[in-house]
């Protein structure tokens, strides 16, 4: 029997990330939502794409990730998937769609993995969160989990604020990192925690750290690809470095397209359609 070759020769799996880890070698991740920025990023190298839950922000204007659905992260899903040849594509489970039981979890990250195209999802919590990831990797998903900051929390935590900064939040986060490793998950993302509590966990761990506001010492670094080219609107927190204004760029270039319009340069003759000079005198002929 002959076995498929996978999509391209270096698309990154599980055992690319593990091997880099060992080799310490950084690995890149930025959050894409749609065919084009996905194609973009996967094209300039990036090795894993995240369809985040921050779609909410991002796209949709929520204002915080709670209202995501889980079909909304499935339609992205699918687009991300057709855009990436070579990145790991990760799917957040969003808020409520993990928290009900196993079964409806499994359900739900099976529909993400077979509908959406998803390689991996993503799920927020520590210890708490074990026994489910422990059977989501029984069932064959890989798993990358999510601690520190855990957005879908929000409403618990009263905002978006560092945390482990005491040495007790700091030993729980540890613990809470060595729990999810043992219960199989392949990666954990560490969001606005102390840099040295970032470090001793990659350090302590032989799965990937996945850092947002964690510091320089995570394995791989991950950024919201808006707050990257300068998309997104609002005081920005003190990780993000902006690359680009695309606001400024995309607003500059809808002004210019708007002032050609109305003073008649836009469109030219060579940016329309032309009859022949044939059909322009059988027009003639028909009108008269
Ligand atoms: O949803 C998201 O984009 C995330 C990253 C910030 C890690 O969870």
């Amino acid at each position: 029997m002959a076995y498929l070759q996978p999509d391209k020769p270096d698309k990154i799996y599980l055992p690319a990330i593990r091997a880099a880890k060992e080799k310490g070698e950084k690995l890149v991740c930025l959050t894409a939502y749609d065919y084009p920025t996905a194609r973009i990023v996967d094209e300039a190298g990036v090795d894993l794409i995240l369809v985040g839950d921050s779609i909410g922000n991002v796209i949709y204007g929520y204002g915080n990730t709670i209202p995501v659905s889980l079909e909304e992260i499935e339609s992205a899903t699918v687009a991300v998937k057709r855009a990436t040849e070579r990145a790991m594509v990760i799917s957040d489970l969003p808020y409520g769609t993990y928290h009900l039981s196993q079964k409806e979890t499994v359900k739900n990250a099976l529909q993400l993995m077979k509908h959406g195209g998803a390689e991996a999802i993503k799920l927020e919590g520590g210890k708490n969160r074990v026994k489910l990831v422990k059977r989501l990797v029984d069932e064959e998903i890989p798993v990358v989990a999510h601690i520190g900051l855990t957005p879908q929390s929000v409403y618990k935590l009263g905002g978006y604020r560092v945390q482990g900064r005491t040495a007790e939040q700091a030993k729980r986060l540890i613990e809470d990192a060595q729990s999810l490793e043992e219960a199989g998950a392949f990666a954990i993302v560490l969001e606005l925690v102390p840099r040295e509590v970032a470090e001793i966990i990659t350090k302590e761990v032989k799965i990937s750290t996945i850092g947002i506001g964690a510091g320089a010492g995570c394995d791989i670094q991950v950024l919201v690809l808006h707050d990257l080219l300068g998309m997104t609107f609002g005081r920005q927190p003190r990780f993000v470095r902006k690359y680009a204004d695309l606001r400024q760029i995309m607003t500059e270039s809808i002004q210019t397209w708007t002032n050609d319009v109305k003073n008649g340069n836009y469109p030219n003759e060579s940016e329309s359609y032309g009859l022949t000079d044939e059909a322009k005198a059988e027009l003639e002929n028909l009108l008269k």
